[in-house]
């Protein structure tokens, strides 16, 4: 049996792979602080819960939903966007839900890419943004993302060419895997940069809610011409603790909503109406779950970036995002650096070069163990480092 030359084009998904180490240790009887995959720790809220199992003892809600929602969901989503962002969303018209953002961003590379076509994607970025253009049939051109241009595209550097075929752009503020907050006018030069080229913008607001220090983010639709252009992916995942109900919605420009609710009816059967009404509990909470699981990362966020400057290692501490993005020690690549982390101390930590080739040169750190482990696996890379010479 031979699968596609698409799969094939794929490499393995980075967490799929090291989820087959950690288990292969973890069999051995190794202790391993996991601070790879952006999983949080900590359960859903409990009226969550709740509502999920209001919703699901009734049979209404056993059928096939539909692709378009329950009116209880998509209201929620217009009003969480007016009172969060000031957006205003039409309920009927540009808002889906998704089964997460990670489904939705690669649907949207097979709704919107022809072979000839690239997607304009961040480097170092979510893996998904080159790989639903590939496993679409079409291809990535890679936007680098430089901490000496606060990891904004340049988008003064796009060739000719590659914006005649740019179909699509990925972005995604405050940023994985580099924990980088939205550069100040990068909305506004996206806006008009897509309007000139035909280009329809993808944000990604997997992490607007998780942000510190008072640090509030910002809708990509709130930008003047926004939804002209673009849509935004919204996640419940990260901020409500939600990573496996499979709860988000796209929103915005109304004939890409339409395109995306048309390539979706024909590849899924949409998000379980229980899940749909405990989505609506989240939303509708005034932004409480978020509130304090921010206040958890951003204690978490300042124990890690103690301990990594104890150890010589110097990191900007990120005002948003579950992660912490360091560089690694000298004489190491990415990988080699990860390898040798797990290895001696059984810590996995993500290599940077994984999300891109700018990525390259730096190891991402998930806050998402409780405090003691995170204490711990600072301490086992202390070891590892003295270890190595460094
Ligand atoms: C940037 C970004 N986008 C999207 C996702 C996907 O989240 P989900 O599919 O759980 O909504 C993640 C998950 O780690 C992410 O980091």
């Amino acid at each position: 049996m031979k699968h596609s030359k698409r799969l094939d084009a794929l490499p393995p998904y980075l967490f799929a792979e090291l989820e087959r180490k950690v288990s292969a240790k973890k069999a051995a009887g190794v202790d391993v602080i996991s601070l790879g995959i952006g999983d949080p720790d900590l359960p859903t809220p409990q009226y969550v819960i709740d509502a999920l199992t209001e919703a699901a003892n009734d049979p209404a809600t056993h059928q096939y939903p539909s692709n378009r929602g329950r009116p209880e969901f998509r209201g929620a989503v217009v009003d969480f966007y007016r009172r969060r962002f000031g957006v205003e969303l039409d309920a009927e018209t540009e808002i889906v839900p998704a089964l997460g953002g990670k489904e939705c961003i690669f649907n949207l590379s097979l709704g919107f890419l022809d072979p000839e076509d690239v997607a304009l994607a961040a480097d170092p970025g979510y893996p998904p943004y080159t790989g639903g253009p590939t496993l679409s049939g079409s291809r990535s051109v890679l936007m680098p993302l430089v901490p000496e241009l606060g990891f904004a595209p340049d988008l003064d550097a796009i060739s000719a060419e590659d914006r005649a075929r740019a179909k699509l752009m990925f972005l995604n503020y405050p940023n994985n895997p580099t924990g980088a907050i939205l550069p100040e006018g990068l909305f506004e030069r996206v806006v008009e940069f897509a309007r000139e080229n035909d280009i329809l913008v993808v944000h990604d607001a997997a992490y607007t809610e998780v942000t510190f220090d008072g640090y509030v983010a910002p809708s990509f639709l709130e930008t003047p011409g926004a939804k002209d252009v673009g849509v935004e992916v919204f996640s419940l995942s990260k901020g409500y603790n939600m990573t496996g109900w499979r709860a988000g919605a796209i929103v915005g420009n109304p004939q890409a909503i339409e395109s995306y609710w048309r390539l979706k009816t024909n590849i899924d059967s949409g998000m379980s109406e229980f899940v749909q009404l405990a989505a609506v509990a989240a939303l509708n909470d005034g932004g409480e779950a978020p509130k304090r699981m921010s206040e958890i990362y951003a204690r978490r966020r300042d124990l890690v970036c103690h301990a990594l400057a104890a150890i010589g290692v110097e990191v900007t501490k990120p005002k948003g995002t579950i992660y912490i993005w360091a560089p690694v020690p000298e004489g190491h690549t990415s990988a080699s650096y990860c390898e040798l982390v797990l290895e001696e101390s059984a810590v996995v930590i993500s290599p940077g070069g994984a999300y891109g080739p700018n990525g390259e040169g730096w190891f991402r750190i998930s806050l998402t163990v409780p405090d003691q482990r995170l204490t711990e696996a600072v301490e086992r890379l202390r070891s590892t480092l003295a270890r190595s010479g460094h």
